[in-house]
């Protein structure tokens, strides 16, 4: 129907006749002429009907805002005057021979132009009108084209682009499984993937040594800005590896990814282990362009007057830091109780805090609601973080865990608030992670995944497990973790060890992960892997602030799809049909209880 997308017309093609198809951006009526904006996902064209072409203007005339239309007409060069160099098609119009309305539109419910006044709640109720403003367009152009690089790079590496199920067994990746009724096995379910994990595995006991998936992945989990219940891995396993190989793969797709999509080069990846993230950072995602870090100050504060230090600095699992910000003493009272607030979050009961504002001058020299109680460590205190006239020392005390989180967190905002970056793109590698965590109930839970290879043997892992490292790598962009992995257990003793390790007995190994057990036994090839968020990925590239921008229909932070109203209620008759008897009716609070 169409010879030219709008925004493909320039000043080259003057002359030409061209026929568009578009939507009616915007309609001005300037006595006797009538100017449309005619959009399509290419851009946007002027268009000039003039009332000579009298059935063309009659067209014109009641199309409206949205209206569909489809344009015959001559390119020309706009008068002088009259051009727009910030449109790439600012310097021609369409002058109008033809105008056929191919539908009508009832009003929308927001404006395009007029998107940032609406909630995003209206937005995602009409999700497909959302999808015609030129931002969202380009969003998920700039996510084909990530994906389309991508697969090219794998493919020509040697990858072989395997579908796994949808309909499978529950895949342990520490989230809750959205499941699934099966009608002909009466009471049991499905689980939806959390991940390809143990099929991707599988497909490397069989012999395919690479292979890659752009795979959808669910999670039933608490949401964030960059997590959805359903979301894409660009999914990857290769075997006869280690893990500088997968590291190799890895890092050049994405060097390569910024080099082609964004003209970017990356600067090295630099590798950091877990402990000195936490130590540095307090985080396993540092954000490394913010020039901010933790400082241990624990054997300073052992025997200072004040519990609230000197108990964390005794206590094993303490931890008291020092975060010193530069030229940060003009932060005012109510920034500070701001702050106070912001780590109260993660836990923190407090945020003291030191204002160097002359060094020269002893204790005068400082503000505080502390420094009474710190007699005899300031000076080695100052000396450590290294603070000069005009910065503020924050401090955290507590467990360590929410030491880090609280300080963690606070150093983010900063960089964010006080705009701190150092450079655009920071990414890393976090390596050496410990193989499990001490959930609250002081069980241990993986790290990862209970497939991750640990990197002592069997009989450490028994008697050390709480200290065990593993073989695990994460690729972390700008504080977002982009990426996970590990080269694998390929042997079945050591399986069955970690599932013990994590309290998962033999009976339970087998009816959970039976297969993947049996599989190990018939030649597994020692393998590993990778998995990105591909979401996240794009949001990074794109700039954007949410996933949800990237996604072209997307949940809300409820899990719920306000423009298809899923999930649903389902008929009696269905439920019947798959054994199901409802405790509650739908939509109560509390449903699960
Ligand atoms: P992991 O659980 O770390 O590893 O997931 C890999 C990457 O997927 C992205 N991601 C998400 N993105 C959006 N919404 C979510 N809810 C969400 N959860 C995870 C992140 C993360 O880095 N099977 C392993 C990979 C492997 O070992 O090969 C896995 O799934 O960017
Ligand atoms: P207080 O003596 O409780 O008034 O606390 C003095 C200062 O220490 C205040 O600035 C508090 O915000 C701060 N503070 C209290 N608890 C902690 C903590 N666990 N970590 C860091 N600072 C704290």
């Amino acid at each position: 129907m169409r010879s030219h997308y709008c925004g493909q017309l320039n000043e080259t093609m003057v002359d030409q006749t061209v026929t568009l198809c578009g939507w009616v951006h915007r309609r001005r009526d300037h006595g006797g002429v009538i100017f449309l904006d005619m959009r399509d996902r290419d851009g946007i064209a002027q268009v000039v009907v003039d009332p000579d072409t009298a059935e063309a203007f009659a067209n014109a005339d009641r199309a409206r805002n949205e209206y569909v239309l489809r344009i015959v007409g001559r390119i020309r060069l706009r008068p002088e005057g009259t051009q727009n160099p910030n449109m790439p098609t600012g310097m021609i119009e369409v002058l109008a021979k033809d105008v056929e309305v191919l539908n009508t539109a009832a009003t929308p419910p927001f404006q395009l132009d007029e998107h940032g006044k609406v909630g995003e709640e209206i937005r995602l109720k009409h999700r497909y009108i959302d999808l015609r403003r030129p931002e969202m367009i380009d969003k998920l152009r700039l996510r084909s084209r990530i994906s389309h690089t991508v697969r090219a790079y794998l493919e020509n590496q040697g990858f072989l682009d395997i579908e796994t199920p949808i309909l499978t067994r529950a895949t342990p990746e520490g989230a809750r499984d959205y499941l699934v009724p099966s009608r002909t096995h009466a009471g049991s379910f499905f689980a939806l993937p959390q991940s390809p994990q143990l099929f991707k595995q599988l497909l490397m006991v069989s012999g395919f040594d690479r292979y890659y998936q752009i795979a959808k992945c669910f999670r039933d989990e608490d949401l964030r800005a960059d997590r959805q219940p359903e979301f894409t891995q660009i999914d990857i396993e290769a075997s006869f590896v280690e893990e500088d190989d997968i590291m190799a793969i890895t890092e050049g797709m994405i060097r390569q990814l910024f080099q082609e999509v964004l003209d970017v080069e990356l600067p090295e990846f630099p590798r950091m282990p877990y402990a000195e993230a936490m130590q540095r950072f307090g985080s396993d995602k540092p954000d490394l362009r913010i020039p901010l870090e933790l400082v241990d100050v624990d054997d300073l504060m052992k025997d200072v007057d004040f519990k609230v230090f000197s108990g964390p600095a005794n206590a094993d699992d303490g931890r008291v830091a020092a975060l010193k910000v530069k030229g940060g003493a003009s932060l005012s009272r109510k920034e500070i109780d701001d702050y106070t607030n912001f780590v109260g979050i993660y836990g923190a009961r407090g945020l003291a805090w030191i204002k160097v504002n002359d060094r020269a001058s002893g204790i005068e020299g400082l503000q505080s609601p502390i420094v009474k109680f710190m007699d005899g460590v300031i000076e080695p205190l100052l000396d450590r973080v290294g603070a000069e006239d005009g910065d503020i020392i924050f401090f955290g005390a507590d467990k360590a865990r929410i030491v880090n989180e609280a300080l963690g967190a606070l150093r983010v905002r900063l960089g964010e608030d006080l705009d701190l970056y150092t450079a655009e793109w920071s990414p890393l590698w976090v390596v050496d992670f410990p193989m499990f965590e001490e959930d609250d109930n002081g069980r241990l839970q993986a790290l990862h995944h209970p497939f991750t290879a640990p990197s002592c043997d069997v009989e450490t892992l028994k008697q050390r497990p709480a200290e065990a490292l593993s073989r695990a790598y994460d690729m972390v962009l700008n504080g977002t973790e982009l990426g996970g992995g590990s080269i694998r257990i390929h042997d079945q003793t050591m399986q069955q060890a970690v599932l013990a390790s994590l309290g998962i007995g033999e009976e339970e190994a087998r009816e959970k992960f039976g297969f993947l057990l049996d599989a190990l036994q018939y030649g597994a090839p020692p393998h590993g892997g990778l998995a990105f968020g591909l979401d996240r990925l794009v949001m990074l590239m794109g700039g954007a602030r949410t996933i949800r921008e990237v996604i072209a229909f997307p949940k809300t932070q409820s899990a719920a799809c306000l423009m298809t109203d899923a999930p649903g209620e389902v008929s009696g008759q269905q439920l019947k049909e798959l054994n199901i008897r409802l405790r509650q009716k739908a939509k109560t609070e509390n449903a699960g209880d």
